[in-house]
């Protein structure tokens, strides 16, 4: 059973135009896909049908809805918006529900200024929590992302992959704990 493959999508949280957030996503992506036993896919919600006309589980999008049903963890990367995540990364996260529960998750930051995104981070986990997922306690910040990755998305700091390293392994580890508790362990 611990040989069966895991699903862990990574959810790019903005749809702004020319958005940094999508290098550091490529990263943990790509640092992801090179990790044994994981399939994982980069989720962009600017690709997604996102109405404003209702809210909740009301515009559930099938193919997203059908992602997190098979996901066993969840990576978000969200840049920090005047101290908060982007409103549409909220709308997309409440389309769903029960899709979530007892799932890892941790989150990525990213800002232009010197703090990693670390208040999006402390303000998206009681959301999280709320939706029946599960935070793991490494978080990955990417600060002055400007100076981080060229203008082609190259990175420019190399102590990010043991960084990010370190993350992925308590996410695996999580996930995989979290997996054998929803298959093997009945709710009293
Ligand atoms: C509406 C808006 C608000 C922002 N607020 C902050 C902020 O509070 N703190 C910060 O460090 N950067 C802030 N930024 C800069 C972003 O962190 C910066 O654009 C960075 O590249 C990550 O976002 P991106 O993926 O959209 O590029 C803000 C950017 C926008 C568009």
């Amino acid at each position: 059973m611990e040989d069966r493959i895991l699903f862990i999508p990574i959810i790019l949280g903005t749809t702004r135009q020319g958005r940094k957030s999508l290098h550091a996503a490529h990263l943990v992506t790509s640092e992801l896909g090179k990790r044994s036993g994981i399939e994982t896919e980069l989720i962009d919600i600017a690709n997604l049908p996102l109405p404003t006309n209702d809210a909740g589980e009301a515009i559930k999008y099938a193919g997203f809805s059908a992602k997190m049903d098979r996901a066993d963890a969840l990576v978000i990367v969200s840049p920090e918006y005047n101290h908060g995540y982007s409103g549409l990364l909220k709308h997309i996260l409440d389309s769903c529900l029960k899709e979530y529960i007892h799932k890892a998750v941790e989150i990525v930051g990213v800002s232009a200024g010197p703090f990693g995104g670390v208040r999006i981070v402390q303000n998206l986990l009681p959301v999280l929590r709320e939706l029946g997922l599960v935070t793991i306690f490494w978080d990955v910040n990417f600060s002055t992302v400007q100076k981080t990755f060229d203008i082609d998305g190259k990175l420019l700091d190399d102590t990010y992959p043991r960084r990010i390293s370190k993350f992925l392994s308590e996410l695996i580890w999580m996930a995989k704990t979290l997996r054998y508790g929803r298959e093997q362990i009945a709710l009293e």
